[in-house]
Order: structure tokens, then C-alpha cells, then sequence
């Protein structure tokens, strides 16, 4: 590893126009963390670099949609991201954004320095354009009937019924998906960067210079430059983004993924001052991880722009990975068919590592992958608690009971063949893991990890201590062996379960230090008398009640999600007026909800014990499709408390509770913000 002074890590920064899935953490975040775990416990000099990607034209959309501004839009999201990633444990040594002042001026500047050699071509071009809205349309943003198959809905770039890939001319009755008006054609001048000038250099640097790349990798790379090239415009009209640096360019931006890719030498920037012996030095290792969809922009355009540029170092790997599927299908965030990470967090607290484990044994490095909830439970309960937490526990509680609380001494002279084994065992799992996670094969690494733990289960269950009566040697020899092991295995889980490696060390009354890669592989790390903690829990169980919630979620989220695609925003014919006296005969009051339940054969119903303050009643309300009886029991809610009494399947209903609709179409509380006194009236 000591080639390189330095090393660079990037992960592709993600669009802030939606919270991450666990998609996304399998795909980039959660490989390259690993990667940067395991290199600062090598002692390497590291910097690993994120941030969110906070232009483009989902973001205008999604705002426009929403009624909010760009702005809006990414503040929220950037904050939500940035909370989950950290607290998932993606150790970034910064996140940063690409609306920050100093990505601006760096990617114009980067801009500028293309444009001044001349490498652009000025091309004025006629494209679609929404007059209503004034605004152009990308490919996508056209909508219209297939030339092929007569498919309606077809988009400027793809039909999805049949499959063709298509132009938004092709397309027959074309309409904006924005303003459902026919757009018009407008000319528009661009700045395009000639890719095919890199041809040859880049089917040189990679075809022939890195044959070690990752198939998928390499193979996509392959057939792009088999294919052939083509000019590419860096630069759009919108007025969100990084604005055009050249006079008369006033509505021009930079095309997203000219300036995203640069938010890393930004963020770098904004890191630290030595940021170009980072960039620019060749004993720098740059490393960028991402998803399958980010290879052709990394792998070619980017590298391009770095050369058109000169004087940046190029990547040494891009090890991308596939995409995980949830429950056998694609993740699809317009169908909301995705375990976000953020609602993870809050159904399964201080419980990262259970993710991070389950997202590393299934990563998709090779081809497309799976997650499911119950591969999610069996690997939690069967390998985590079963084999890894057991083993641990088990070695502190014998600790305990048969060596007073402290470790052992090891007696050289009664060491046996199954000692030695256990110790090559060790040793070798050091050097399997380096391979593994050298070569970016991290789910090898962590079953590596595993089995370790597993010939630990085997070694006790040999050893047999508790039957050893006062044959204290042979006790404190196993005892000795098996804690040594457990601090082999927090060195080696630190990459992959950091979080569970910090419980080890609390355990061993270890500092952080102890967990430096070098320590592994050997049998001293622990010093005979010395007294340690009693077992932490480091896994708990999860319940097949907790499985079977998150799947019920899953399908609810996707159900509401295709529903809502053909909601329509709220009509505004409002009821007839009423006097002041009709309204105020209607009251209504706060309560919380303290008990729920389904109804029976009524899908939508739930039937809700309200507490009034001066009164505890039944409502029935329609909301069952849209929460579960756990998730809002405690809730504080407004009730019509006055309104005649109704029997709904057979069961008295007093009152109503006061819903609204979200604009993902899903029924919220109107509440009383959790801070009002039950009964009290709403006026
Ligand atoms: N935002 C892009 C995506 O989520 C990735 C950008 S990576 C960068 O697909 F290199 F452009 F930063
Ligand atoms: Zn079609």
C-alpha cells in the first residue's frame, strides 16, 4: 500500500432532491467507508470526500411541483442526507455542497480555463421549449405517443412500454410533462466539449492501462468507446446552477454533471489548504465509488475534463458497483418501492451495524443484488447474535465466572495443536481481509470476519472450560485464547461494524488505539491480570412483529405512492359560506389517541380510544390505510367532539378526527403540535 503518499476517496454525491435509500448506501457510501476505515487504521494518509449534488433539473422540477424554491428544496434535503449518512457512520472527512460559494467559483474557474484553450465549440441548436412555463425541456420532460408501439405516455428519451429508446422528435403529440402544453422549438447556443479529441488517449489509459478494473466497470467503459465518442454540451439553459462565466450568457448554467464531478476538488478545498497535494500529486491514489448509472460520467467524461484541464491526477480505480434491488424489485422512488435511511434509523435505533452488515453481505459488487426483510432478520439473528455476539459473550461471561473478572495468564508449556490452529486462523484472516478489501471485494472481507467468530464458537465448544473443574490451566489458556480473539475481531469488524468495534474496546477497557490494522495477528493485546468489563449486548434480536411492520410499510408506501401519481392538487371550489354562528356550533377539541386497533373486514377503518381530558370515547376513522395502530398510539390530535354518533361496522363512533392530505397523497395529523392540554378547545 505504501506506493502511494496519499490517498483520495470520493463517493458520488448524491441529488438533494430526496432522503438516500439503502440502495444508495450499498452502492457507494457504505463500500467506501469500509475502504477509508481500513486505510486510517493502516495509518494512511486519507481523505475522504461527499457533499450533495444540488443542481440539475429534477431539483426545478421537484421545486416547481412542490411550490417551493430550488433553494427550499436542497436546504431540506441536504440536511436529512447529511444526518443519516453520519449517523449511519460514513466517516467523511467532509460533506459538502455544490451551492456553496466556493464550488461556484471553482467549477467557473475550471470552466474558463477549458474555454480560454479553446477546447469548447460554440453550436447553436433548436430545442424544446415550454412557453407556458417558460422554461426548455430535457428529453424527459417531453411526453408523447410511441412512434413504435402507441404507448401514450412514452418520454423524450425511452419508451417504457416497449422499450425503444427514443428523441422527444420521434415522438407524436408531443407535450410538456410540466404545463401539458405542446412545446415549441427554440434555438438555444451551447457549449459542447468534443469527447471524441479523448478517444484514443482514453482507450489507451483504460483499455490497455487498466485491464484491472472491475469487469462491470471495465466492460461498460469498453463498449462507450467502441461505440465511438461524440460532443457533449457542458452547459444548459436554467437559471439554477452554476452560472455561465462568459458575458451574454445570462440563463446559461453548467451542466450538472460538468460541475458535480468538480464538487470534489471543491469540497477538497474547502477541507483543507494542502488540497492540491491531494489533487495534484502524482503519488496521490484517487479512488471514486459509485453506482452503476455514474460510470460513463466518471470513467470518461470526468477524466476527460481533468486532462482538457491538465494538472489534476486521474483515478486509480472507480470501483463501481450494480444496483439493490428491495424484495426482488428495482428501488423506484416515484413509487416510493425504497427503505429510506433515515426512517431506518428511527424504526431501528443504535442498530447501524445490523444494516451495515446485512447491506455488505449482499453488496452488489458483481451484478445486481437483493435485500430483503427477512435476509435482514436471519443474517441479524443467525450471524450477528448468533455467532458473532455469542461468541463474545460467551468468552466474557466465562471470564467472569472462572477467571475472576480478568484475563487470564496463557501457560506456554500446555499450549496444544488447537491453539495454533486458532492462532493461524487469526493470522490468516489478517491477510484474507487485506486482499479482500484491497481489491474492493468487500463482501469477502466480512465473511472472513464472520468466520472467524464462527472457528471461535468451534474452539470453546471444543475447549469445553466449564467442565474443567480445577484444571485452572486449561481454563485460563482457553479463556486466554478466546479473548485474544476478541480483540483480534475488533480490529478486523472496525472497517465493516465501527460501531460494534467501539463497544469491544469499552468492553476490554481498551483505547481506540488498540483497534490500528498493525495490532492484528497478534496474541498480546490483551495483558494477563488486567480486569475487564462485564458483556455489553451487541446485537439484539429482531422480531418476526418488526419484519413483518417494515414489509407491511414497504407495500403501503408503494400503494399510496401509485395512488397519489393520480391525485391532482387541491380543488379550489370550497363549500357554500356559512354564518359565524354555523361554524360555531361545531367543537372542537384536543385529545390523544391511547389506544388503536384494526376493524374487522374494513381495510381502511381503525377504531381509536381518544382521551378527552374530561372523558375517555370511541372513533372510527378512515385511516388505516395509511398508518399502523403502533405508530400512532400517543399521538395528539384535534377532534370533532360534538357530531352525532355513527355506527361504522357495527361499532359507535363519537366524533371525528381532523385529517388533511399531504402532497404525497398521505392522510396527516392536524394536530395540536403535542404541546396542548387534552379537552381544550380549538378555536
Ligand atoms: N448526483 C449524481 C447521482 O446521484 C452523482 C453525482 S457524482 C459526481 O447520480 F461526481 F458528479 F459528483
Ligand atoms: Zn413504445
Amino acid at each position: 500500500m505504501k506506493e502511494y503518499k496519499r490517498h483520495l476517496v470520493t463517493a458520488a454525491l448524491p441529488y438533494a432532491n430526496g432522503p438516500v435509500h439503502i440502495g444508495h448506501l450499498a452502492g457507494n457510501f457504505l463500500p467506501a467507508d469500509i475502504y477509508v476505515r481500513y486505510l486510517r487504521a493502516n495509518n494512511e494518509d486519507v481523505k475522504f470526500i461527499c457533499g450533495t449534488d444540488e443542481h440539475g433539473v429534477p431539483i426545478t422540477i421537484r421545486a416547481m411541483k412542490e411550490g417551493v424554491t430550488p433553494q427550499e428544496i436542497v436546504d431540506k434535503y441536504f440536511t436529512i442526507i447529511n444526518d443519516s449518512l453520519h449517523q449511519m457512520g460514513i466517516s467523511f472527512d467532509i460533506f459538502s455542497r455544490t451551492s456553496n460559494q466556493i464550488h461556484h467559483d471553482t467549477s467557473q474557474a475550471f470552466f474558463l480555463n477549458l474555454y480560454e484553450k479553446g477546447l469548447f465549440e460554440e453550436r447553436e441548436s433548436a430545442q424544446f421549449f415550454d412557453e407556458e412555463k417558460q422554461i426548455f425541456l430535457a428529453d424527459r420532460y417531453i411526453t408523447g405517443t410511441c412512434p413504435k408501439c402507441g404507448n401514450e405516455n412514452a418520454y423524450g428519451d425511452q419508451c417504457e412500454k416497449c422499450g425503444s429508446s427514443l428523441s422527444p422528435e420521434e415522438l407524436i403529440n408531443p407535450k410538456s410533462a410540466l404545463s401539458q402544453s405542446v412545446p415549441i422549438k427554440k434555438n438555444t447556443t451551447h457549449w459542447y466539449l468534443p469527447l471524441q479529441h479523448y478517444e484514443e488517449w482514453l482507450k489507451q489509459w483504460i483499455i490497455e492501462d487498466h485491464k484491472e478494473w472491475k469487469n462491470n466497470v471495465y466492460g461498460q467503459c469498453k463498449s462507450w468507446l467502441d461505440s465511438g465518442l461524440h460532443a457533449r454540451a457542458m452547459t444548459r439553459d436554467s437559471h439554477w446552477g452554476v452560472a455561465v462565466p462568459l458575458p451574454n450568457a445570462e440563463g446559461k448554467v453548467l451542466y450538472v454533471w460538468f460541475d458535480a464531478p468538480i464538487g470534489y476538488i471543491s469540497a477538497t478545498k474547502e477541507l483543507t489548504p494542502q488540497w492540491s497535494d491531494y489533487w495534484c500529486k502524482e503519488d496521490t491514489k484517487l479512488v471514486h465509488f459509485l453506482g452503476k448509472d455514474n460510470i460513463v460520467f466518471h470513467c470518461i467524461i470526468f477524466p476527460a475534463m481533468l486532462k482538457a484541464h491538465g494538472g489534476f491526477v486521474l483515478p486509480n480505480n472507480v470501483p463501481a458497483n450494480e444496483f439493490l434491488n428491495i424484495e426482488g424489485e428495482k428501488v423506484s422512488t416515484s413509487r416510493n418501492w425504497a427503505v429510506w435511511v433515515d426512517e431506518y434509523l428511527k424504526d431501528f435505533p443504535e442498530m447501524q451495524d445490523s444494516m451495515r452488515y446485512t447491506l455488505c453481505a449482499n453488496m452488489p459488487e458483481t451484478k445486481d443484488n437483493d435485500f430483503t426483510w427477512k435476509d435482514f432478520q436471519d443474517r441479524n439473528n443467525n450471524e450477528l447474535v448468533a455467532i458473532l455476539g455469542n461468541f463474545v459473550n460467551r468468552a466474557f461471561v466465562l471470564m467472569h465466572k472462572l477467571c475472576n473478572g480478568k484475563v487470564p495468564a496463557f501457560h506456554l508449556d500446555q499450549k496444544d495443536e488447537k491453539d495454533d490452529a486458532l492462532f493461524e486462523k487469526i493470522v490468516q484472516t489478517k491477510k484474507d481481509i487485506e486482499t479482500s478489501i484491497e481489491n474492493y471485494r468487500f463482501r469477502e472481507g466480512l465473511f472472513s470476519v464472520i468466520d472467524l467468530a464462527r472457528k471461535g464458537n468451534i474452539y470453546l465448544q471444543d475447549k469445553e472450560p466449564w467442565k474443567k473443574g480445577d484444571d485452572q490451566i486449561a481454563i485460563d489458556n482457553c479463556i486466554h485464547m478466546c479473548l485474544q480473539l476478541t480483540a483480534n475481531l475488533a480490529i478486523f469488524m472496525n472497517p465493516f461494524l465501527p460501531f460494534t468495534a467501539q463497544k469491544l474496546c469499552r468492553m476490554m477497557k481498551v483505547v481506540d488505539r488498540m483497534l490500528a490494522w498493525e495490532h492484528g495477528g497478534s496474541l498480546k493485546l490483551l495483558q494477563k491480570g488486567y480486569p475487564l468489563n462485564p458483556p455489553a449486548l451487541l446485537f439484539r434480536k429482531i422480531e418476526d412483529e418488526e419484519i413483518a411492520l417494515q414489509k407491511e410499510k414497504l407495500s403501503k408506501g408503494s400503494q399510496q405512492a401509485t395512488s397519489n401519481q393520480t391525485q391532482v392538487t387541491p380543488t379550489a371550489s370550497l363549500k357554500e359560506t356559512i354564518s359565524f354562528e354555523d361554524f360555531d356550533k361545531i367543537d372542537i377539541r384536543v385529545a390523544t389517541i391511547t389506544a388503536a386497533e384494526k376493524v374487522a373486514k374494513a381495510d381502511k377503518l381503525l377504531k381509536l380510544t381518544l382521551d378527552l381530558g374530561f372523558e375517555t370515547r370511541t372513533v372510527v376513522s378512515g385511516i388505516a390505510l395509511h398508518y399502523t395502530p403502533e405508530e400512532i398510539v400517543g399521538k395528539q390530535v384535534s377532534v370533532i367532539a360534538n357530531l352525532a354518533p355513527r355506527k361504522m361496522k357495527g361499532i359507535e363512533s363519537n366524533g371525528m378526527i381532523l385529517m388533511a392530505e399531504n402532497e404525497a397523497g398521505k392522510l396527516i395529523f392536524i394536530n395540536a403540535d403535542g404541546g396542548a392540554m387534552n379537552g381544550s378547545q380549538v378555536k
